[in-house]
């Protein structure tokens, strides 16, 4: 793991990213606030469509407007607030300072250019090389992104690769000018498992040599959990838990969060263990949400919860949840130590309106 210093390389705060729609306002985006320490790791989790890319997005001032804008909130990233920069020094921090990694490579690829010419082009413009030098060391990140025979394939265009090596030019793009922050969306999602795996495996590798701030984006639970320090989970453009990586498998606090959970495959259970998705969809954010959004979906669901979204509670060092019963799902120990049938119990019980004793994690009455 790389060096973690105090102050944080980028500082979400109460972001807020909607789009005008025909259907109304669609909060995208509604308030979020996190941080990423410089060499630390951070996964962001939670279904399609909760507000994970577009805070990427607005992260890189790439929001298309219209329909997006900025409903609020701040972006510091070094201490500066984003949003206050202008289109052209956001375009020299993009690339240079801080990097994209997508899931298509042919976002970040031309495909009419050689991707020689796409690696050395930035490192002249951003890092001043000569054509000779740039040269050099993009052939050098291939190189150390696994690309065989790398000073051959060179001057090779992106479709003479197959996607895995796509996928490498495009670390090796993003990595090339040494960026502070590297923002992964859904890196590997089109890749097969193995591949998926070595990407992975590449990533935290090269995030630790250079020291970089990295966020990860992904609806899989099980991709960040040997990669991120630690865990953010979005529901309804809203952070509703966050916590260290080991603590939020081990103890999830958010009704969510154990659904999220329940729904990864897992090696280390048996193949009889099936996966059990979360029922219901998320709610649509150009609709009023009265109190917390995952209530209609929620086993723990009580009266209370519709009225106003829970505020944030702490329930351990670095961990933070929004729910009201928080205190009950963090008893209950329904981590991945669990057993499907053991959650399903607890669940059912309180469901049926039974309590969680905080002291045994066991259901009351
Ligand atoms: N250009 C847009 N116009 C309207 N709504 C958008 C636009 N882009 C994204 N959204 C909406 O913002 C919400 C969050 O999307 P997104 O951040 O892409 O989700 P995720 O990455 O978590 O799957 C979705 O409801 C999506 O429909
Ligand atoms: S606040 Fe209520 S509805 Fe929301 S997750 Fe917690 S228990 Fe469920
Ligand atoms: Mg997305």
């Amino acid at each position: 793991m790389g060096e973690k210093s105090a102050a944080p390389l980028l500082e979400l705060k109460d972001l807020k990213t909607y789009f005008k729609t025909d259907d109304g306002i669609v909060r995208a985006v509604d308030g979020v606030s996190y941080t990423v320490r410089a060499g630390e790791s951070v996964g962001v989790v939670g279904e399609s469509g909760s507000g994970k890319s577009v805070t990427q997005i607005s992260i890189l001032g790439l929001i298309p407007s219209p329909p997006g804008f900025n409903a609020g909130g701040e972006i510091l990233f070094e201490g500066e607030d984003l949003l206050k920069k202008s289109k052209s020094e956001l375009r020299k921090l993009r690339g240079n300072k801080i990097s994209m990694i997508w899931q298509d490579p042919m976002t970040s690829l031309n495909p009419f250019l050689k991707v020689s010419r796409q690696l050395i082009e930035p490192l002249q413009t951003h890092q001043g090389l000569s054509k000779e030098e740039a040269r050099a060391k993009a052939i050098k990140m291939l190189e150390k992104v696994g690309i065989p025979a790398a000073k051959e394939r060179f001057d090779q265009y992106p479709h003479q690769f197959s996607g895995g090596m796509r996928q490498r030019v495009m670390i090796a793009m993003a990595l090339l000018c040494e960026p502070k922050l590297l923002i992964a969306d859904e890196p590997t999602t089109a890749l097969d498992v193995t591949i998926q795996a070595q990407i992975l495996e590449l990533m935290k590798e090269l995030r630790e040599d250079t020291g970089a701030g990295m966020i990860l984006i992904t609806h899989d639970l099980g991709v960040v959990a040997g990669m991120a320090d630690r865990i953010i989970v979005m529901y309804a453009g809203r952070v509703v838990e966050e916590a260290a990586s080991k603590e939020l498998f081990a103890a999830p606090s958010h009704p969510y969060t154990v659904g999220l959970l329940k729904s990864v495959p897992r090696l280390d259970r048996g193949r009889s263990e099936r996966l059990i998705p979360i029922e219901g969809r998320p709610p649509d954010t150009s609709k009023d949400i009265p109190g917390c959004g995952f209530a209609p979906r929620c086993p723990w669901a009580t009266d209370e919860c519709t009225k106003e979204f829970p505020s944030r509670k702490k329930m351990s060092d670095d961990h933070y949840v929004h729910c009201y019963r928080a205190e009950e799902v963090y008893a209950a120990k329904l981590g991945t130590h669990a057993s499907a049938k053991h959650v399903e119990k607890i669940e059912q019980g309180v469901r049926n309106g039974s309590t969680i004793d905080p002291a045994t994690g066991d259901l009351n009455g």
